[in-house]
């Protein structure tokens, strides 16, 4: 048995206040994942964890790497006939969170996904290095696969039999989550933490309420 419950830390970097908070919960948003890159204590400050409701009823989280956002929302990439994939197509209902811990700082995004525009996934397929390309193609992602082997003489045989141009298949692309709600979570000392919560109402209108820790 391993006792963690002295594990403690007590959070006193930031405080998040409604007098600082934008109308657009996008503008916040877009301070906190630029304060996190230019964060020394922060790597990777685009990965996110994606969660979806799978075929099998459970929830499941995975992480993946944001690649875009805008009002229009949060874009990642990945295998379309994947787990998480088969899940979007039954529930486009997603949760997508970050976590910096050199920030002490939280953010939950509540959406629903679809699949982004084929030309945008083509694009940033283009944009992708040769053998990052091969893998997408010849990775049937979450499927069994019968050894590391297996995987290293597709790519192989892909790489050497394809020119300097490579398709991006259609099981391939990029999945958009338009945000319905987008939680801020700042630790404070003693456990007593800020939370924002920006909620899209009937109108389009975002409410902003503030949540107890
Ligand atoms: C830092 C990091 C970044 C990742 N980025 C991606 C990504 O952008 N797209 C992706 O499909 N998988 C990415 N993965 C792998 C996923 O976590 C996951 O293993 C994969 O998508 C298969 O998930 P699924 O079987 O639940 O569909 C990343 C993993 C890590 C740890």
């Amino acid at each position: 048995m391993q006792d963690l419950s002295n594990f403690r830390k007590s959070y006193e970097k930031f405080d998040l206040n409604e007098s600082d908070v934008t109308d657009n919960p996008l503008e916040l948003f877009r301070d906190w994942f630029n304060e996190a890159v230019d964060h020394d204590a922060v790597d990777e400050a685009n990965a996110m964890s994606v969660s979806t409701i799978g075929l099998d009823g459970f929830p499941k989280t995975r992480v993946v790497l944001l690649k875009r956002y805008s009002e229009n929302g949060f874009v990642f990439y990945t295998n379309y006939e994947s787990e998480k994939g088969r899940a979007i197509e039954a529930n486009p209902h997603v949760c997508l969170s970050f976590f910096w811990p050199g920030m002490e700082r939280q953010v939950i995004i509540k959406g629903t996904a679809s699949k982004l525009a084929s030309n945008l996934s083509d694009g940033y397929f283009e944009s992708r290095p040769k053998l990052s390309q091969v893998s997408a193609i010849i990775s049937p992602q979450s499927q069994v696969v019968p050894s590391r082997e297996y995987l290293e003489s597709k790519q192989k045989e892909l790489t050497e039999k394809s020119g300097d141009h490579l398709e991006r298949p259609k099981y391939w692309g990029g999945y958009i989550v338009f945000p319905q709600s987008i939680e801020f979570w700042q630790g404070r000392p003693n456990r007593l933490h800020d939370r924002i919560r920006y909620e899209l109402n009937d109108a389009y209108d975002w409410v902003i309420n503030r949540l107890a820790p």
